[in-house]
């Protein structure tokens, strides 16, 4: 897929850029020009004063709410609350809903950002926990969750697609278990809000995590939940309290959506921007966005296994995202990595992307993995130019032992 917005990269040999899984890098000039235009001629704050450019940031906000909401097949834009990415979201979403004595069921392909908050609350003795295994692929199997049901299970919480191996996981069947039982189902889309087509009706999600700057190609700092148009909201409690700008005499925090669960000034400048990265993806459209990126997948996948001596993929499949994480014989992890930055300006990622459960599920802990995740401004060209500069770093590894693997570092 070519697109003329690549062009915007303004050093001297523009790096070859695979960490779209961290974040997604470069913006479409759109997403760019929304955001300087908001501070150089707006600038103001949304919904706290009468004056023109606060109704036009009031303005801002609303059509990014359209567009979350339309592109993830929700009614209702005000069911879309902004937060600052996906982790504040997963904490609101997680902390704010479950109960002290409830059980909670997750799986083993999560990221950290909802993991860890699962397992404070399992600390204090709040939620009793069950993971549920994934296979060596990394893929849940629905079966599992529906037996780990207990009577006190309220809340299930699942990632729709590894950042480590881009498996996507049976969500929907996931959400109609969850529904038939009135247990509140949470996804953290942070790998597919963007990268695959996703419905949160459809899917019986109740709570849907997104962040901005990654598939929706908006800048860092964005990102918040969507509510299903059916999910009782006030069984969600907020975490912060504040000023929202709404019903000031009162003392108490709003009830109603999206002032709820929005204390404070937003990101107006960053929301721009995230609305004018939503078009960019609609614009292209999320179909052709994901099988451009499982393409080049595909192709760096074959083209690697066939030229680099020692090459290894964990979990790789080509219905998968388009995120890939492997090994070249016994190199270390951070010296493919850095060699790959450093003598050939191609940024990867490298270590357990903090996803420790998802690398024990994929046979690929404590080393973990180099990962690549491709975005839209990917080319084939550039996957061909990878395989060869693996194929000069993997000519060391003929001469590194077993010991190098002890080097890495995460
Ligand atoms: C699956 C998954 N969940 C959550 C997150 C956290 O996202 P954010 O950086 O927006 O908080 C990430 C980020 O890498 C992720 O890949």
């Amino acid at each position: 897929m070519k697109n003329s917005d690549k062009n915007i990269w303004q050093g001297e040999s523009p790096p070859i850029y695979f960490d779209n899984a961290a974040t997604s890098f470069p913006k479409p000039e759109s997403v760019i020009s929304e955001q300087n235009n908001y501070l150089l001629n707006i600038g103001a704050n949304p919904g706290r004063s009468g004056h023109s450019l606060s109704v036009k940031a009031g303005e801002i906000v609303f059509k990014a709410r359209k567009q979350l909401a339309s592109m993830f097949g929700v009614k209702n834009p005000m069911r879309v609350v902004f937060g600052f990415n996906a982790t504040d979201a997963l904490n609101l979403a997680i902390k704010g809903t479950v109960q002290h004595g409830d059980h909670v069921i997750t799986s083993a392909m999560e990221h950290n950002s909802t993991i860890r908050p699962l397992k404070q609350l399992e600390a204090d003795d709040t939620i009793s926990l069950t993971i549920v295994d994934a296979d060596k692929n990394g893929r849940i199997d629905t079966q599992r969750v529906k037996e780990s049901i207990r009577s006190n299970t309220s809340t299930v919480v699942i990632n729709h697609v590894s950042n480590v191996n881009g498996v996507i996981q049976p969500i929907a069947a996931i959400g109609k278990i969850c529904r038939d039982r009135n247990i509140t189902f949470i996804v953290d889309g942070a790998q597919s809000g963007g990268y695959i087509p996703v419905n949160i009706t459809k899917s019986e999600i109740d709570i849907y995590a997104f962040t901005g700057h990654k598939g929706l190609y908006g800048t860092q700092g964005t990102g918040g939940l969507i509510f299903a148009d059916t999910f009782d909201y006030k069984k969600v409690k907020p975490l912060r309290a504040g000023g929202t700008g709404s019903r000031s005499s009162e003392i108490v925090q709003p009830d109603f959506l999206p002032d709820m669960f929005e204390s404070g000034t937003l990101n107006v400048g960053g929301i721009a921007a995230l609305c004018a990265g939503v078009e960019f993806v609609n614009e292209k459209g999320v179909e052709n966005i994901c099988k451009h990126e499982q393409q080049l997948a595909g192709y760096f996948q074959t083209k690697a296994s066939e030229t680099v001596p020692g090459f290894k993929t964990f979990g790789f499949d080509k219905q998968n995202a388009g995120i890939i994480s492997f090994r070249i014989g016994y190199l270390s992890v951070s010296e493919i990595a850095g060699e790959l930055s450093d003598r050939y300006g191609i940024m990867s990622r490298h270590g357990l992307h903090c996803s420790p459960l998802s690398h024990k599920s994929l046979d690929s802990f404590p080393e973990g993995t180099v990962r690549f995740g491709f975005s839209v401004f990917n080319t084939f060209e550039e996957v061909d130019d990878t395989v060869e500069a693996l194929y000069e770093i993997s000519k060391k590894a003929k001469v590194k032992s077993k010991e190098t693997i002890n080097h890495i570092t995460h």
